[in-house]
């Protein structure tokens, strides 16, 4: 794999998630399995660590965890439909041809384009394929995120878009040969009240014996999901939530995800983890965007189920294991021998227990003025990060969501945290990413605690992650 030296004093930078080596990233695009390598395309400005006019950037893995960057696969053409950028799209198998489809971007103007490749994913030639919305509709907010499907020999694609004043929409075509294309109906349409003016990068796929649609709301930015039945080319949603629960004032840190399915049929899918600081930082750290970790969706029991993809286990150092033990509202210490920015901590902590709050707080400052508390709260997961840093710059709150436990569920934490970037899984259900930039060096103690009672720790492993370049 590359050695990637970029920005090696910056200890905010991410050693264990995927990142292109300078400048701006956002969506993951053209998710695909190809000969046995993950491919993975984004977002990508080269210019600079800001939005701006995007490209397609390209990495590929052997095993989810390490990647290997490749030459950027798609730049705007000038006096092309996609002069002004190159937009989020996804990647099918055409007969034997690596294609991607995706958004162009013309003077505001959204359109459908597709690129080929005959050299192995490399050089791509391009052709431009829906120029226009259907005119049926009025005016809509967006034309853009194209996800591709074949059902016999039918290919079918979504588009995201808003149907003016009414919601977010996803626009349902088909077509014999993946270039000419008939507008058939919207799959679904929201109310822009309860999720959104406009939807982007829709996502449809079947899972166990349902269909789900993942769509990403705006303006506020918020990654949710339906869960329903599919036939006649009809979907019914039966139940729905957020992707994620780390909602911050400007949306959510988890947004825009896409999802393939790969060899070993399972569902992976990652989602752009935006930065938690202004603009000025990003500028300032010459790199702003980090992908999620791959995560595998599964239903159990008509519910969504999301977990961090096991091999990422490769990344585990040694192991230190803590547990059976009480933890007691005078609790005050960091755990012995457990120090890093980059850990994996999984958590079980008994059913039942009497305190108020409870969790495990980490990049914890020896005095305590910086930490990042995981906690339960009567029914409520969270994580606050109200005293992540004393950096001013830095957005704090608290994020999370009620998730009720049955009464005699312990609560299992999965926690990643790799410097800036934490990713909270619990009890395989629910998700929390966040942005944390401790200011302080010496931010790296990990403790456990309960407040007004106590709770009970079944066991906690720790392991410090390895750098994945
Ligand atoms: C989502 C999004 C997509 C669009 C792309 C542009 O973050 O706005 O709808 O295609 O980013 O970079």
């Amino acid at each position: 794999m590359s050695a990637r030296p970029n920005f090696p004093e910056d200890p905010h930078r991410p050693r264990c998630h995927f990142l292109p080596p300078a400048n701006w990233m956002n969506d993951p695009n053209g998710l695909i399995q190809w000969e046995g390598q993950y491919h993975l395309f984004y977002q990508y400005n080269p210019a600079e660590p800001v939005w701006g006019t995007m490209h397609w950037g390209h990495a590929v893995s052997d095993d989810l965890v390490h990647w290997r960057d490749l030459p950027i696969a798609l730049a705007p053409t000038p006096g092309s439909l996609d002069e002004a950028g190159c937009w989020s799209g996804c990647a099918v198998d055409h007969e034997g041809i690596p294609t991607l489809i995706y958004t162009g971007l013309k003077q505001n103007r959204e359109s459908v384009c597709l690129a080929s490749s005959t050299d192995g994913l490399i050089t791509w030639v391009k052709k431009e394929i829906v120029a226009a919305p259907p005119d049926d509709l009025g005016p809509l907010l967006g034309f853009r995120d194209p996800y591709v499907w074949r059902e016999d020999s039918t290919w079918y694609m979504l588009i995201g878009t808003g149907v003016q004043n009414v919601g977010g929409a996803v626009l349902l075509y088909r077509s014999a040969d993946l270039v000419h294309w008939e507008y058939m109906h919207p799959l679904l349409t929201g109310k822009a009240a309860e999720s959104g003016a406009m939807w982007e990068c829709p996502q449809f796929f079947r899972l166990g014996d349902k269909h789900v649609l993942v769509v990403s709301a705006i303006v506020h930015a918020y990654a949710m999901y339906f869960v329903g039945t599919y036939e006649e080319h009809t979907f019914t949603p039966e139940s729905q939530g957020l992707l994620d629960l780390g909602l911050f004032s400007d949306g959510a840190y988890f947004f825009a995800p896409a999802t393939m399915r790969d060899d070993q049929g399972r569902r992976l899918m990652w989602g752009w983890v935006r930065e938690g600081r202004g603009e000025a930082n990003q500028k300032a750290a010459g790199w702003a965007g980090v992908q999620s970790v791959p995560r595998v969706l599964s239903l159990q029991a008509g519910e969504l189920t999301i977990k961090p993809a096991p091999e990422l286990a490769a990344l585990r150092g040694d192991r230190r294991q803590f547990g059976p033990m009480e933890i007691a509202p005078t609790e005050t210490g960091l755990l012995e021998g457990v120090q890093g920015d980059c850990l994996e901590i999984r958590a079980t902590f008994a059913p039942g227990a009497d305190a108020e709050r409870f969790g495990i707080e980490v990049r914890c400052s020896p005095s305590g003025e910086e930490h990042t508390a995981i906690f339960y709260e009567r029914g409520y997961l969270g994580v606050d990060c109200d005293y992540a840093s004393l950096d001013d710059a830095v957005y704090q709150g608290v994020l999370g969501d009620r998730m009720p436990l049955e009464e005699d569920e312990p609560l299992e934490l999965h926690i990643l945290l790799d410097r800036s970037v934490l990713e909270v899984f619990a009890n395989g259900r629910a998700c929390i990413t966040a942005r944390i930039y401790p200011s302080r060096e010496d931010s790296l103690g990990v403790r456990l605690f309960a407040r007004g009672g106590s709770a009970s720790l079944e066991t906690m492993d720790v392991w410090p992650m390895k750098s994945i370049w």
